[in-house]
């Protein structure tokens, strides 16, 4: 019994711990009522009435230096450690966990890094416009389809005040204030009524560009856009020019590049004409010019605009429009970058 007693006694010393779980464990095997201390107090009428003072002595005295030991632990306990680890003010701060940018700014910024190395600077104009600056000032014919109701969200029944469409409100405020030479970028949101997709949404985001000087060529235009290409999408890239047609624009023309999935064989992302389209462009119409006060006879220009969830697609390779509005951790988490 004496034994016992002693070889509790070190285990009671012994014992440290500053998970209250664990100290509860320790507490169970020793104070319970089914406990090891309690087995000692059982087994106390076998012992001989001669001994009968000292070992009752000693398992109070055991039991008690028990309950300290637990009592003094679960104080000294805080959040799972010791009260002085928890006081240390010395102690290095816990690491706030970063996050990381949205990727449609990522790729909205490289897009604006890589023309900024070609002079490009920044002029985001306002998300709500008027009919002049999103359709008039840049040569869209009255009757023209784009700015009916199914198209463009207009801020009152039968006023002019509407959500832009495209950045290129952004453009003709530039042009109207200054004086080529111009280069110009419009970054931003825009707004069409159409039906939400995997490949559509009611609000996207665009990058437009635009060059005004003199004797600017559609050679320009190409050699511009062949250099942006390569940089975005990796050196190997091609490109090719489509004739399109915008108002704005005379010529006009789309850019493909080279699918880089297939490299130009043919797969189901290029569907099987190995190359994907990226952007439209086409050097600035001379009405548009006209209508802001540039000479058309002195200068010419070009222009350029893309979707930046296109984009950033097509370098993700991220199937579905729609994550990029989600806001789902998960995926916002993968991408890490530079810009
Ligand atoms: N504004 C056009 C659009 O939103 C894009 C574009 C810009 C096309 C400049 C040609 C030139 O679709």
């Amino acid at each position: 019994m004496l034994n016992k007693i002693k070889l509790l006694q070190e285990e009671i010393e012994k014992f440290t711990s500053h998970n209250l779980d664990e100290i509860e464990q320790f507490r169970i095997k020793l104070l319970s009522k089914k406990g090891e201390i309690a087995a000692l107090f059982s087994e106390f009428k076998n012992v001989p009435a001669e001994q009968k003072k000292e070992v009752g002595q000693k398992i109070n005295l055991l039991k008690q230096s028990a309950l300290d030991k637990v009592n003094k632990l679960k104080n000294q306990t805080v959040a799972g450690q010791s009260k002085e680890e928890y006081d240390d003010l010395t102690r290095p701060a816990e690491t706030i966990p970063l996050g990381s940018r949205h990727p449609i700014s990522i790729v909205k910024n490289e897009i604006l890094e890589i023309f900024s190395r070609l002079g490009f600077t920044v002029n985001e104009g306002p998300e709500i416009e008027d009919d002049w600056y999103n359709f008039s000032a840049l040569n869209f014919p009255p009757e023209h389809p784009a700015r009916d109701m199914q198209d463009t969200f207009f801020i009152d029944k039968g006023s002019d005040i509407l959500l832009r469409t495209h950045t290129s409100n952004g453009q003709i405020r530039v042009m109207e204030k200054q004086k080529p030479p111009i280069r110009t970028l419009s970054p931003g949101r825009v707004f069409r009524n159409e039906a939400i997709s995997a490949r559509a949404h009611c609000i996207f985001h665009q990058v437009e560009g635009l060059y005004i000087d003199t004797d600017v060529s559609f050679a320009d235009l190409k050699q511009t856009l062949l250099y942006f290409a390569q940089e975005i999408y990796g050196k190997e890239t091609e490109i090719r020019l489509r004739p399109s047609f915008f108002p704005f624009t005379e010529p006009s023309a789309e850019m493909d590049i080279s699918c880089k999935l297939c490299g130009g064989k043919g797969c189901n992302v290029c569907k099987y004409t190995g190359w994907l389209e990226v952007l439209g462009c086409g050097m600035v119409d001379p009405n548009v010019l006209e209508g802001c006060g540039i000479d058309s006879v002195k200068y010419t220009g070009f222009a350029f605009g893309m979707g930046i969830e296109r984009t950033a697609m097509l370098k993700y390779q991220v199937k579905d429009l729609r994550l990029y509005f989600e806001n789902d951790v998960r995926f916002l988490r993968q991408f890490v970058s530079a810009y």
